[in-house]
């Protein structure tokens, strides 16, 4: 924003408010004039839920309906045919032997769930697999945690199944420097509705609920009730945090950075729709999550009220499992599994990474006046966001008047635009489009079969009746309206507004407007060799490049 006419000597530390005085923005320097956005606690649960954005600017509205809402409408009029179709094809679920069960938990989407033992595991799988030798160099255990189920199973809709399940996954050395991951075992629990309601569930450690391949059929219908545990976390702990924490954000940066900043620039393109589809999700009667009647296209075991007491687990965290269900806090860094999933995300997390400081070094170390108002865009997003440490982005010393950022700060910075603008583009629609290719039949949130019981073999034809086919013809309908991209802009194709304020004839003005286009340019070749390179590195990817949107979208 070049040089001004503040005064420094009149800031101090605590006087940045006072400073911001200098430096007065009109309605039509924002985004939204004077009807900004602003987040607000949670109406379900203000202090276990993150802060919702619920009172949109019309634009947004209009912007949701017409490319959101509009298509969810063109979508079910327009092909339920091929439901009927897909249905008619694939009567039961995805027959899930060892190899596929071994990729599903440890090699796509669901390898970001394979975490550490707790003592808690530990002594549970010593007690129930007293065979294994939990302390073997040679191999390391880890589990995929799917507890999250404990307030599901109880209240599950009528001739429906579900089971809280912790699967144990052994890391075995397989030559050098390579390794192999392999569920071996599941323990499969039964919840105590009046425990769980109480809050003071426990493990039932019982050796008749562990189940492994020696157990036959009844590990392979245990192997469907891992699965749907995977599939209701992914919804609503895991894919939730990739969503809600960033509707703060988005909402403080369109009211409170004017347009002209160069932040404004360069997070913008990855906020659209994003408040809409937001407020959709959490407080529309036709949400897929909604407190009101179910929806036909709402896959579920249980009703709305149930699925949401899932919202929590990703932001307090599960108090009783921290280190699979942690409290949230705002990530500096992704969390890569060790998959080809994660080979992925990191790829393209590593190509923002180099083009965010680019374009942030643009901001000058002596341009209060752009530095004032990142330092009140933090601290209004502190307000709502856990540990988001934007404060240490600026000098705070006591004896210095100048108001800086430090040279760790401008990098803490470049880490937090970075998570933002990766999280909302590569990581949601990776997600996204890995629940899509595994298919209707694929994802099995209902299950109509009891849990196995060691005592007893399943009913020869169980797999026969897991699954309905208007259960599938109501998964098919999720996928089509939810899981299926429906993009209106395109990662690959991003361009920034990038336009640094002053008249046409500064130097200053237009050599920073070439470098910051120039660098937008080599942000989208860089995206393309990315992808190259991991087809060439044989790295299964989970989405293709042109697939993924700039924000989030649906
Ligand atoms: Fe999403």
């Amino acid at each position: 924003m070049g040089s001004n006419t503040y005064q420094q000597d009149t800031i101090k530390r605590g006087d940045k408010w006072e400073a911001l005085k200098n430096y007065p923005h009109g309605v039509d320097d924002y985004l939204h004039k004077n009807h900004g956005p602003w987040p607000q606690p949670a109406p379900d649960n203000p202090v276990q839920q993150m802060a919702q954005v619920i009172h949109l600017p019309e634009e947004e509205k209009e912007d949701w309906k017409k490319n959101v809402n509009n298509m969810y409408r063109r979508r079910v009029l327009t092909c339920w045919p091929f439901g009927l179709w897909y249905v008619f094809k694939h009567r039961r679920y995805k027959t899930l032997d060892d190899a596929e069960f071994k990729t599903e938990i440890t090699e796509g989407l669901y390898s970001k769930f394979m975490t550490d033992l707790d003592e808690g595991d530990l002594s549970l799988f010593k007690k129930l697999r007293p065979d294994l030798d939990l302390t073997d160099n040679e191999s390391d255990y880890f589990k995929a945690d799917f507890s999250c189920m404990e307030p599901i199973a109880p209240n599950c809709l009528p001739d429906m199944y579900a089971a809280p399940t912790i699967t144990l996954i052994e890391k075995k050395k397989l030559d050098k420097d390579i390794f192999g991951y392999n569920p071996i075992a599941i323990y499969l629990y039964k919840v105590n509705e009046s425990e769980d309601k109480k809050g003071t569930f426990s493990y039932p450690v019982n050796e008749k609920n562990v189940f492994t391949k020696e157990d036959g059929e009844n590990w392979h219908l245990a192997k469907y009730f891992v699965l749907q545990g995977a599939v209701h976390r992914v919804n609503l702990t895991e894919h939730a945090l990739l969503h809600f924490p960033f509707d703060a954000i988005n909402a403080i940066t369109k009211s409170i950075l004017p347009t002209s900043h160069l932040l404004f620039q360069l997070l913008i393109p990855h906020f659209r729709l994003s408040l809409g589809v937001n407020r959709a999700v959490l407080e529309n009667p036709g949400s897929l999550i909604s407190r009101d009647k179910r929806k036909f296209y709402s896959p579920f075991c249980c009703e709305g009220v149930h699925v949401r007491k899932l919202l929590p687990d990703g932001y307090i965290g599960r108090v009783k499992k921290p280190n699979a269900y942690p409290p949230y806090d705002f990530p500096l860094e992704p969390k890569i599994p060790d998959s080809d999933f994660g080979k992925h995300l990191k790829a393209y997390y590593d190509v923002f990474a180099a083009f965010v400081p680019k374009v942030l070094e643009q901001i000058d170390d002596d341009d209060e006046e752009s530095w004032l108002y990142i330092y009140l865009w933090a601290k209004c997003i502190e307000e709502w966001m856990p540990d988001f440490k934007t404060r240490e982005c600026f000098t705070e010393t006591e004896d210095t008047n100048v108001f800086k950022p430090t040279v760790k700060g401008r990098a803490l910075l470049n880490k937090i635009v970075t998570m933002i603008m990766w999280d909302l583009s590569v990581a949601h629609a990776t997600d996204h489009i890995a629940i899509h290719n595994k298919r209707p039949h694929g994802n099995p949130f209902r299950l109509r079969v009891p849990p196995p019981n060691k005592e007893l073999q399943p009913a020869k034809n169980w797999r026969d009746n897991l699954v309905t086919w208007k259960d599938l013809l109501t998964f098919w309908f999720t996928d089509l309206l939810f899981y299926l991209p429906a993009n209106v802009t395109t990662l690959e194709n991003t361009i920034y507004p990038f336009s640094i304020p002053g008249k046409e004839i500064d130097s200053e003005k237009k050599t920073k407007e070439q470098t910051l286009r120039h660098e937008n340019t080599k942000f989208l070749k860089a995206l393309k060799e990315c992808e190259k390179a991991l087809i060439k590195d044989n790295v299964n990817i989970p989405a293709e490049l042109k697939q993924i949107s700039t924000s989030l979208q649906y």
